[in-house]
Order: structure tokens, then C-alpha cells, then sequence
């Protein structure tokens, strides 16, 4: 799909499908729309009373010009009030743009919305973004992979001036969020350790990032106990992957990113029983997926920061190997865990790789996994929880988030409740009581943090969307991607 900006004024566009954003408000339209409606011959204003079109926020209509007409189907799509305009309803009317114009088989979509308080590029991105990440589809693993429906070839964006710059970023983005979506959509017998290392080294390789994958023995050499022990299970090895972009000048600041890299989550002896979502465990690998898709994306856009992209990918899986409950483990920090729940596994893998980001040098640590069920009960499937002890990454990451329309709450760093992860025999347990759960495994974290200002993001439900819910359709939505490359991209 071929999407551009184009300076053709809008009475004079021609092509198969003109969407075209309403305010709740504006119904009524503006002088520029009227004389359109004048030469539709009264379309847009016959739709908007057949179809009771108010502008409501995620509303659309559309309809058939007459013949010889040159546009040849009107799609209305609603914005809601003008005051509230959030950059993310640009992005999901061109998400309902784009799928209209898809169903209603046209070929030649033009959209034109508002500019977003007067940033027309970051608008053209943000419109660019919406209307590539709705029209994705994967067919990797259906047999007949033709498609049925016409599909969109292309697309101009009217009423922005030339934006190629803002363009060519958001299909960068897009590029990285395909990819986490992909990683995280594959099932655990496509996605394994040593294809998410595959993966990482065919970024390396494409956009010129150094890579250093550390085999078993490797981590066994940096003492690194607590991976290795959710990794003794499985019969797949652990890969323990460090993929990193240097910029051509001195870096403005050095990062890191830690993707959570479960490629199956069985539980372990603690097993996950009937009903509790086993068969989804594939996704346990999204703060991976993530941490990729961000590398692609930055890797592509080259800004001046060093960026470090972690992930320890493993299986969590049952064997005469697997660890077992109650079996003490010592992290690459000296300090030691006694597995009281083998199912508690994400903050394991991640202790070893935050000891690894800090040793870096790094002048922050951002971990994004799907951390905890409790996470999900707290805030939902499409809300990220945030901890931090650093309120400069945690406002970084906050806005970053805002920008890129994925949500994100902060949530209480609650020292007092360590006391409940508190072990007889060793330094810590890996599980504290059911209450606070996303909040204990956040305080685990942090044992592993000294002093890099450190944030982390449990992205447990919204890496994943049931249903269709703005540019993303059912299935992997590829979290995170947005937020970490306006993190890494931005700021200070
Ligand atoms: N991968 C899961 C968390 C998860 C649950 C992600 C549901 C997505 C959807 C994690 O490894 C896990 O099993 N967490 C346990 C922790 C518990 C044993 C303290 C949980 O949340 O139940
Ligand atoms: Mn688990
Ligand atoms: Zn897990």
C-alpha cells in the first residue's frame, strides 16, 4: 500500500473514496465542505441526514456518488466534540477511514481530517500511523491466503501540505509495531528462543545494530541463576539476547529496554490449570516482541541516543529438569530466591537481564513484560501498568504513551508490601500473598535495580485485543512499540 500527503485541494481530489472527519459540532458544514456537497450534488449533506450522522467519536457513513462523479463514495467519520480533539482519535478515524474504504472496495482512498493544534507533520504521522496499522492483516498461517476483498492501494492525506518526512516515520513505526505483532501472534512452536534470537540478528543484519547473543554456558558464566533456572526445563535452549544502535555521533544519552521473553508460559510444576488462559501463554513473549519492534523502528530512524534492546527468551516448561517448588536460585547480583511459585517465572528471567542493563552503564532501564495476571484484574486489557521510583522516566514514559495512543497508569511503588515476598531461608521469595500481586512483582524487580533510574511497564493486557478496537483488529496489537520509540527518540 502506497500512502502519501498530496497538495490537491479538496474540491479538486479525485478517486475511488473521500473520507472526510466531522465534529459533532460542525455537522452543519464548514463554507469548504458546502461547496463540495454543491458539486456532489448534495451527497454529503443527504447521508448525513439519512444516515443520522452526528460526528459521534468512532461513528462513520458512507455512500455512492452518482456516476461520472469524481469521487465515487463519500465516508463521513465522526471526531466528537472539537474542544477534547486527542491526537489518538485522528489516528483511529483513519484506522475507520482505511477500513471503510476497504470494505466499500475502494482503491484510491483520500482522507482528510483536521490538524492537530497546529502540528500538521506529527498530524500526518499520526494519520499515516492509524491508517497502515488498521489495514495490517496476517496470513502467515492460513492456507488460502488470497484475498477476497479488494484492498486499498493507496492513499493521500488532503489538507496537510507535503509531509514525506512525517510519512516515511510512520511507516517506520508501523514496520516495528508488524513486527512485534507478528512475534507475538506466532504460537510457541513458530516463536522460540532461538527464532526470537533469529529475529534479532536479522534486525542486526538490515539495519547495520550489533548483536550478542549469550548461549546457556555464556549466562551460566555471569552467574545468572534466576534465567537459567526457568530455563532448565525446557528442552529448547535459552537465548539470551542483546541487540544494540549506536549512533554515528557521540550518543545524547545511552538506554536500555528489556522485553519480558517467555516464549511459552506452562507454569511449570506450579502448572496453569484449566481456565487460566494456558493456551494464550504464546504472548508471554510481548515485552519481547516489543523490544524488536522498537529496535526496528529506531534502527530505521537513527536518532542520537545508544540504545541497548535486552530480552531473556526462554520456555517456562515441565521436565524432569524444571526447577521445582521451593528450590532456591542465585541471581547474577549474589542475591538468592526461593521459588515458592514456579508460575512466577517473568520477574526471574528479568532480575538476570536488569543486573546485565545496569552493569551497561546506561543512563536509564525501561522493562516492559506480561508480568502479571493481577495487572490485568487491576486496569484491563488495554491499560499498561507503570512502575517507577524515578519520576522524570515515569513522566518520559507517561507522555510517550499519550503521544502514541497506548494507555498507561502509574501505579503505587509500595515498599511496605515487600514484607510479604520476605523468605525464611533465602534473600526473598519469587511470589508474595494474591493481593497487590502486579505490585509485589514490581517491588521484586526492583531488588535487582541499584541505582539507574528504572521503569516498568507490566503489559500483560494490552498486548493482545479480542476484538476490534481502533487500528487494531483482533489478535496481537503489538503494545509498547509506539511508547518506546517516542521514549528512546524524545526527551531529555
Ligand atoms: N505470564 C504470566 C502473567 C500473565 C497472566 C500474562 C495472564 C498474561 C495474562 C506470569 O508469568 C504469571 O504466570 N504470573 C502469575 C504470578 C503469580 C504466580 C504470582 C499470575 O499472574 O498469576
Ligand atoms: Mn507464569
Ligand atoms: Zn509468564
Amino acid at each position: 500500500m502506497d500512502l502519501r500527503t498530496t497538495g490537491t485541494p479538496l474540491l479538486k481530489w479525485s478517486g475511488d473514496g473521500l473520507a472526510i472527519g466531522l465534529f459533532e459540532d460542525d455537522v452543519e458544514l464548514t463554507a469548504e465542505l458546502a461547496d463540495l456537497d454543491n458539486k456532489l450534488s448534495g451527497t454529503l449533506k443527504e447521508l448525513i441526514a439519512e444516515a443520522e450522522f452526528k460526528g459521534k467519536e468512532g461513528s462513520s457513513a458512507a455512500t455512492r456518488v452518482g456516476s461520472g462523479s469524481a469521487v465515487r463514495k463519500i465516508i463521513l467519520v465522526g471526531l466528537g466534540k472539537p474542544e477534547g480533539l486527542k491526537l489518538d482519535t485522528l489516528r483511529r478515524a483513519a484506522a475507520i477511514s482505511a477500513r471503510v474504504a476497504k470494505k466499500e472496495k475502494c482503491k484510491l482512498l483520500g482522507i482528510r481530517l483536521p490538524i492537530w493544534n497546529d502540528q500538521a507533520a506529527l498530524t500526518a504521522q499520526t494519520i499515516a500511523e492509524g491508517a497502515e496499522l488498521a489495514l495490517y492483516q496476517d496470513t502467515r498461517f492460513k492456507s488460502d491466503t488470497e484475498d477476497k476483498g479488494a484492498s486499498v492501494e493507496q492513499i493521500e492525506l488532503l489538507g496537510l501540505g507535503v509531509q514525506d518526512e512525517a510519512v516515511t516515520r510512520a511507516r517506520q513505526i508501523a514496520s516495528g509495531v508488524f513486527l512485534a505483532r507478528e512475534l507475538v501472534a506466532a504460537p510457541a512452536n513458530y516463536v522460540t528462543p532461538i527464532t526470537l534470537a533469529e529475529t534479532a540478528e536479522a534486525i542486526a543484519r538490515e539495519h547495520g545494530l550489533s548483536l550478542e547473543i549469550l548461549e546457556r554456558e555464556d549466562c551460566e558464566k555471569l552467574g545468572m541463576g534466576a534465567f537459567l533456572g526457568v530455563a532448565q526445563g525446557a528442552d529448547l535452549p535459552p537465548k539470551f539476547i542483546h541487540l544494540t544502535y549506536k549512533p554515528e555521533s557521540t550518543p545524547r544519552r545511552k538506554l536500555a529496554i528489556i522485553g519480558k521473553g517467555l516464549t511459552f508460559d506452562s507454569g511449570g510444576l506450579n502448572i496453569k490449570g484449566a481456565g487460566s488462559g494456558i493456551e494464550m501463554m504464546k504472548t508471554d513473549m510481548g515485552g519481547a516482541g516489543a523490544t524488536l519492534g522498537a529496535a526496528k523502528a529506531i534502527a530505521q530512524i537513527k536518532p542520537d541516543v545508544e540504545v541497548h534492546f535486552i530480552s531473556a527468551a526462554t520456555e517456562n516448561m515441565i521436565s524432569g529438569h524444571a526447577i521445582h517448588p521451593g528450590d532456591i536460585l542465585t541471581a547474577s547480583n549474589g542475591k538468592t530466591i526461593e521459588i515458592n511459585n514456579t508460575d512466577a517465572e517473568g520477574r526471574l528471567t528479568l532480575a538476570d537481564a536488569l543486573v546485565f542493563a545496569e552493569k551497561l552503564g546506561v543512563d536509564a532501564i525501561v522493562d516492559l513484560a506480561t508480568l502479571t495476571g493481577a495487572c490485568v484484574i487491576a486496569l484491563g486489557d488495554e491499560i499498561a501498568g507503570l512502575w517507577s521510583s524515578d519520576p522524570e522516566i515515569a513522566n518520559q514514559l507517561t507522555q510517550a504513551g499519550e503521544l502514541a495512543g497506548e494507555k498507561i497508569w502509574q501505579m503505587p511503588m509500595e515498599e511496605k508490601y515487600f514484607d510479604g515476598m520476605k523468605s525464611l531461608i533465602a534473600d526473598m521469595k519469587n511470589t508474595g500473598p494474591r493481593p497487590g500481586g502486579s505490585i509485589t512483582a514490581a517491588l521484586f524487580l526492583k531488588q535487582f535495580v541499584k541505582e539507574t533510574p528504572w521503569a516498568h511497564l507490566d503489559v500483560a493486557g494490552p498486548v493482545w485485543t479480542e476484538k476490534e478496537n481502533g487500528y487494531n483488529s483482533p489478535g496481537a496489537t503489538g503494545y509498547g512499540v509506539r511508547t518506546l520509540v517516542n521514549w528512546a527518540i524524545g526527551g531529555a
